[in-house]
């Protein structure tokens, strides 16, 4: 049996109609670019996560520019992210020509924490990206409680973390904004490229809503020089009818997530996934740890199953990012997760014989 690290599938049976209905109907309604569906998503978004804004745009390294730009971070800035994240974390603020100084995540969260990332500040810091990543909160309050004593802005990166909550508060509502993505394998995720930036404050979404088209908020009324980055009508509208079923999704996913768990555990090399106490996870990613990573992947891959790795170069080792001056061992944490971490097959769909034989296959290569 074949087994996707991820599929797209009818779950919960009717949602892809709903969505195909929905297509057609706004398709014909033909107002592509702005049209009333992205306020109302943007509306409904907010809602959810219980925050004042959402403002729709392109993708997720937009909300994340529009997020750090809205704050006020500027050329020469110093903004500490993550060791372990997507590039698109780091690519944002290098956009705005400010430094990304990367900070070791937790051992056992992989995710920033305040006393990681206080190392770093330095006069020159404006701003902290907390990326809640693979689904986990990062423990909030302290990296509140940091930026709040040193003056810092707190941008969120969400993109992992549609429907996540630290203690009983969505991730995305803690900073002073934060991004999202909506790349169609996140767990609220679009038919195509689509991202927002959520906020409570309403200076910073007036200078998003403004930014994101050409900085105007009445056609050829151009207060600000802006970008084209506008949430497409399209994916509004089927972002709404996925929104109504995240719940759904997320719990499926961390009932598949305790399978996992249950079933995977006390195998001596094998790290599975820790949460911490009040770090909610919604499973965008199931992450397992062993030492003969690449011999496990490739046995996997022998019997059918397709696996990802988060991420297997770090940042400070790519080569965009040699003009920063990192060198390997810089972050151990970082290179052992790059060297021994696996993500296994984790969506909402995924059949119980589907998920039972990955089972089988991860404790047989073990044994
Ligand atoms: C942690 C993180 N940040 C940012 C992004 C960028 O989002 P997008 O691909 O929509 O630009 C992603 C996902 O791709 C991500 O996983």
């Amino acid at each position: 049996m074949q087994v996707p690290y991820m599929a797209f599938r009818d779950w919960p049976a009717g949602i892809t109609q709903q969505v195909e209905q929905e297509v057609l109907r706004v398709m014909r309604e033909q107002q592509f670019i702005l049209g009333p569906e992205v306020k109302a998503f943007e509306d409904a978004f907010a809602k959810f996560l219980g925050a004042d804004f959402a403002i729709g745009v392109g993708n997720g390294f937009d909300a994340l520019v529009l997020a750090l730009k809205a704050v006020g971070i500027s050329p020469g800035d110093e903004v500490i992210v993550p060791a372990n994240t997507f590039i698109a974390t780091a690519n944002a603020v290098v956009h705005l020509g400010a430094v990304p100084v990367l900070a070791e995540p937790d051992i056992q969260t992989y995710n920033l924490t305040a006393a990681t990332a206080e190392k770093h500040i330095t006069p020159k810091t404006k701003a902290i990206v907390a990326v809640h990543l693979y689904g986990q909160t990062c423990e909030m309050e302290r990296l509140q409680g940091l930026c709040r004593s040193y003056s810092l802005k707190l941008v969120e990166d969400a993109a992992q973390a549609h429907g996540t909550k630290y203690k009983n508060q969505f991730a995305g509502t803690f900073g002073d904004a934060a991004a999202f993505s909506f790349y169609p394998t996140k767990n609220l995720g679009a038919l195509g490229d689509g991202g927002a930036v959520v906020t409570s404050n309403p200076e910073l979404a007036a200078f998003m809503y403004s930014y994101r088209n050409y900085g105007q908020q009445e056609k050829y009324h151009n207060e600000l020089i802006g970008v084209n980055s506008r949430l497409d009508t399209l994916q509004a509208a089927v972002l709404t009818i996925k929104l109504k079923y995240l719940h759904r999704q997320n719990q499926e996913r961390q009932r598949l997530a305790d399978v996992y768990l249950q079933e995977l555990q006390s195998i001596a090399d094998l790290t599975l996934p820790v949460t911490a106490d009040h770090c909610g996870h919604v499973y965008h990613i199931f992450n397992i740890r062993t030492s003969r990573r690449d011999e496990l992947k490739s046995y996997l891959q022998q019997q059918g199953i397709q696996t990802a790795i988060h991420y297997p170069i770090p940042i400070h080792l790519q080569l965009a990012y040699n003009y920063l001056n990192y060198k390997t061992s810089d972050f151990p944490v970082t290179e052992s997760l790059a060297d021994t971490c696996l993500s296994l097959p984790l969506f909402p769909g995924i059949t119980e014989a589907e998920q039972e034989q990955v089972i089988r296959c991860v404790k047989k290569f073990f044994i």
